[in-house]
């Protein structure tokens, strides 16, 4: 019975059986194995973008947006500027209800900081097929460091519901050679 108080008071006194101090032994290894792989794998896995996030007011970042689109603006597709920034500069891309903008057009094998923020609420960044996922919040940008190395036509989906258009909620990225 648990109510009852054990019959050697200071258990924890008692020798631990040769069996379970074992155990703990793996199990404490398994687990400072597991947690090093993780910042070993960061890098070496290719699999996570290592990213920066910045508080930013939705009009500040709208503003750099606007910036951008007006120097390097190159061509419009569907009432939709198409923006060749140079490489190695700071891109932004607007998440709203409900659209991604403006387009933008990478060169190949070239490194960019793709800022990404939203002027409403919450969207999530799936670019497609290479299926790169991140989450885009309303007062927050996220910084991610891209440097696309194969040249195509790319789909950027929202992957998080906000509301009624967010099927339509369908952007586009160029990386040319
Ligand atoms: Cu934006 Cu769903």
């Amino acid at each position: 019975m648990a109510l009852t108080p054990p019959s050697e008071r200071i258990w924890w006194r008692q020798p631990i059986a040769k069996i379970e101090l074992i155990w703990i032994i793996v199990a404490f290894t398994w687990g400072l194995i597991m947690f090093f792989m993780m910042i070993y794998w960061h890098g070496a896995g290719k699999q996570n973008l290592s990213n920066e996030a910045y508080q930013i007011k939705p009009q500040a970042f709208a503003q750099k947006a606007q910036a951008m689109i007006d120097e390097y603006q190159v061509r419009e597709e569907s009432g939709f500027p198409v923006v060749r920034p140079p490489p190695g500069s700071d891109v932004y891309l607007i998440a709203r209800l409900w659209q991604w903008w403006p387009i933008l057009e990478f060169e190949k094998d070239q490194s960019y900081r793709l800022h990404l923020s939203s002027m409403d609420w919450q969207h999530g960044f799936s670019l497609q097929p290479v299926n790169i996922n991140l989450s885009v919040q309303p007062g927050y940008e996220m910084i991610v460091t891209i440097t696309p190395d194969v040249a195509g036509e790319y789909g950027v989906l929202c992957n998080e519901f906000c509301g009624i258009g967010h099927h339509n909620m369908v952007g586009k990225i160029y990386v040319v050679e």
